[in-house]
Formats: structure tokens, C-alpha cells, sequence
């Protein structure tokens, strides 16, 4: 483990620009996240939007992890408000690939987990993540996720379909 020069630390309304540069870009990279290259749902001013929201939003957090100017990862945790779900979190973290295999993702989903537990909202965090992301699984087993289901045949790629895991935990 070795990301002792990465800065940890909260997106803001300038990094816009970059975030939507990088998720188009780690699209591309792995077929693991949701979306392919260029298919981030967002573009810069709804980016711009969507971190402006965040101030003072107690619980949904963009944290990102720069290696000087470039980004490196970037992990959140995504809530709803509404009364009766907004004690849920959802993950959602990539690192780019150059970067991974340096305890960057673990240090996110650290500072994540340390950031939910007192954030007086969140208790329970979960994600998804397909079956065959046997990194990516074993990562969230070492932090204290458990498997709670499988949606089957949720992604479809090239003709293949593939499983996906719900993953969660208490706090
Ligand atoms: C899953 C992901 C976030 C992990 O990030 P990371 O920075 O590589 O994570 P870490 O360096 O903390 O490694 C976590 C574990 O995976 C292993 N690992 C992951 N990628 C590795 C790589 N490329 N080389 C070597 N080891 C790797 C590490 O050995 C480590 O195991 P350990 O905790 O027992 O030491 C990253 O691989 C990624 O972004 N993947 C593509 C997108 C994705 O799958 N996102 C999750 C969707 S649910």
C-alpha cells in the first residue's frame, strides 16, 4: 500500500469540469460501473448543480482522492431525504485503473464509512456491484458488508448477462 502522496478530500463546484472528464473516462476503462465511456449521466453544469447540493447536506458526500491536480478516485455515498429511506446510503466508488492496487479504494471507503457513522443520519450503507467484481467484493467483505441478495441478469453486455450482488451494512 502505497498512497501516501494522494490528497483525500471533498468535491467542490470548481472540480466539476474534472469529475465529469473522469467518469467518461474510467467509463471506458472497466466494464464494472454502470456506465460506459462518455455515458456519465451528467454533464458539467448538472455536475456543477449536483455538488452545489451537497453543502451542508448531511447525508450525501462526493470525496474525491487527488494525486496533485488529477483525480485518482472518487468515492460517495448517495441518500434520498425522504423520512423513512434517508438513513440509507448507497455507495459508489471507482478508482482509476492506474491508480488501483495502492489501498486508495480502501482509504475512501474508510474515510466513507468514519464520515457516515457521524453524520447523525446515516446507518446503514449499501451498494451493488456485480457477482464476477471479485476485487471490488472482496473489498467490501474486509470493511463488514455482507451479501443480502442477488438481482439476477441485471446487466447485459455484448450479449452476456451477468448477476449482480446487493451488498449492505449496519454502522
Ligand atoms: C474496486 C476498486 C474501487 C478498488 O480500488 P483500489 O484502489 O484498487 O483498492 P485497494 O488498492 O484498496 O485494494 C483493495 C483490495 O483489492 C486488491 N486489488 C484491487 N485492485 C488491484 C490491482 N489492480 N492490483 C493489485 N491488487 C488489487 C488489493 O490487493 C486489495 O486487497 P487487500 O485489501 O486484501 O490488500 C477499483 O478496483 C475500481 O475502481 N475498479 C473498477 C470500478 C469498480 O469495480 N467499482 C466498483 C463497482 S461496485
Amino acid at each position: 500500500m502505497n498512497h501516501s502522496t494522494i490528497v483525500f478530500r471533498r468535491a467542490n463546484a470548481d472540480d466539476a469540469q474534472k469529475i465529469v472528464s473522469f467518469y467518461n473516462f474510467v467509463g471506458g476503462e472497466t466494464t464494472f460501473l454502470s456506465f460506459e465511456k462518455d455515458e456519465y449521466p451528467l454533464n458539467v453544469d448538472e455536475q456543477t448543480a449536483s455538488i452545489q447540493a451537497l453543502d451542508g447536506n448531511q447525508n450525501n458526500i462526493m470525496l474525491m482522492a487527488m494525486d496533485g491536480d488529477e483525480i485518482a478516485g472518487i468515492a460517495t455515498i448517495s441518500s434520498s431525504h425522504k423520512i423513512k429511506a434517508r438513513h440509507e446510503g448507497e455507495l459508489g466508488i471507482v478508482v482509476a485503473r492506474k491508480y488501483q492496487g495502492q489501498g486508495i479504494g480502501s482509504e475512501l471507503i474508510r474515510r466513507l464509512i468514519e464520515w457516515a457513522r457521524g453524520n447523525g443520519v446515516t446507518t446503514r450503507i449499501r451498494l451493488d456491484t456485480r457477482t464476477d467484481n471479485t476485487d471490488a467484493v472482496s473489498l467490501y467483505l474486509k470493511f463488514g458488508f455482507t451479501v443480502e441478495g442477488c438481482c439476477k441478469n441485471s446487466t447485459l453486455l455484448n450479449g452476456k448477462y451477468y448477476d449482480l450482488y446487493i451488498m449492505g451494512m449496519m454502522l
